[in-house]
């Protein structure tokens, strides 16, 4: 399909594969259910960056400089005026992002790394009325997000669990956002500009808004006694299931069962997740009945919601918590671009009018 660019190869990656028939992601070599759960963010981005800056720092070091990085960032919460505090949280953050210099060094993708986890917590407490929280370099990335956003030190099982979502969703192939960051960074604008691409690509319900409006189709079904009705209803208006179908994932989306068993891990929210099971199992029978010829089934945004909701963050916050991960994905995708050497310029057939003929 022209539109959409199905099937068109693009690009040469040693970042991810995604396997959409197998339900395999694999990042960097390693098969997705090896990292999540088992490697920190500052471990997956030293893994992802390999290769692509000749000073990364490696072991314990990368996670200081990270460290270093969040509290540098910081600075920029100043910019977080009453007409940012009334924005959407994504809106808010895009905009303190776009404060930070351009560059195509370390620093600068040190500080992008840094910038959605400093900003986001800041942006949710200001819409609160509550006071941003300084970064604490000492403490781990997903530790440091989850306090700035409460005002206490979380336990270690939900830093873990915040772990395990910034890895699942760190890079996926070349989907919508990481195709935008590479096509600006095949300009050489700077790595600034490419996240800042990514991001407003990420920011559509089709991409990454999607477990945020997972969360009002849960509260509006109520229990699981109406989900069938809801759900029939919602599909009979046109709107899409929200947390289902996949443009490449013809099986289960293997990032969704990385995040359950997070949340199974977090032990708190049993009863939602018993009932978001249920949910879900009325939708998939529902989109196999409608659409047979399709295999739309659960993806990442569904459990993202469930996660998301159980370490507290609001919805609206839901698409911010996921450019925390993926900004990896966009930062390695960019050098990757960059040292291609090559412009992205695709050609498109004009389908207009012919000029008028002079008479
Ligand atoms: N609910 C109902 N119908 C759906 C859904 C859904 N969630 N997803 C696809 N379909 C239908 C489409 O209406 C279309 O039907 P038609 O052929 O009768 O017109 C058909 O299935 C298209 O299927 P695909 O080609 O497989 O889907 P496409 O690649 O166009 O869309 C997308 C993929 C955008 C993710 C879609 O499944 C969707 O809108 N899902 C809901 C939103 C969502 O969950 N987004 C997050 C995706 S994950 C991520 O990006 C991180």
């Amino acid at each position: 399909m022209m539109g959409g660019l199905d099937d068109v190869v693009a690009a040469q990656t040693v970042l991810s594969e995604v396997d959409g028939a197998a339900g395999r992601l694999i990042i960097r070599g390693h098969r997705l259910d090896d990292l999540a759960g088992h490697t920190t963010f500052a471990e997956a981005a030293e893994l992802m960056l390999d290769g692509f800056f000749p000073d990364l720092p490696s072991g314990g070091d990368f996670a200081a400089a990270l460290g270093r990085a969040r509290v540098a960032v910081f600075a920029e919460v100043a910019g977080l005026d009453a007409t940012l505090i009334g924005r959407s949280p994504i809106e808010a953050v895009r905009a303190l992002m776009a404060r930070l210099a351009d560059g195509d060094d370390l620093a600068t993708a040190l500080r992008l790394l840094a910038a959605p986890a400093v900003f986001t917590p800041a942006v949710i407490r200001a819409q609160r009325g509550l006071a941003p929280l300084a970064p604490d370099a000492s403490l781990s990335h997903a530790a440091d997000i989850l306090r700035m956003l409460k005002g206490v030190a979380a336990p270690e099982v939900q830093a873990e669990a915040l772990d395990t979502y910034l890895v699942t969703v760190c890079d996926h192939g070349l989907n919508a956002s990481t195709f935008a960051a590479r096509v600006v960074a095949s300009t050489q604008a700077g790595l600034t500009s490419a996240v800042l691409a990514g991001l407003s690509a990420l920011k559509g319900p089709l991409h990454g808004c999607a477990p945020g409006p997972v969360i009002e189709m849960l509260d509006a079904i109520g229990e699981a006694s109406n989900a069938r009705t809801w759900l029939e209803a919602a599909l009979a208006r046109g709107d899409r299931l929200m947390g289902f179908g996949h443009r490449i994932y013809r099986v289960r989306d293997p990032r969704a069962d990385a995040l359950k068993r997070a949340i199974g891990k977090l032990g708190a929210s049993a009863g939602r997740l018993a009932y978001s099971e249920a949910v879900e199992a009325a939708a998939l029978a529902i989109l196999r009945e409608r659409k047979p010829t399709r295999s739309l089934q659960t993806n990442v945004e569904f459990y993202t919601a469930l996660l998301l909701e159980a370490l507290a963050f609001p919805p609206d916050s839901f698409t911010c918590v996921f450019a925390m991960g993926r900004t990896l994905g966009w930062i390695a995708h960019a050098q990757e671009q960059i040292a291609s050497g090559r412009l992205i310029r695709p050609q498109s057939v004009y389908v207009g009018p012919a000029p008028q003929q002079a008479a």
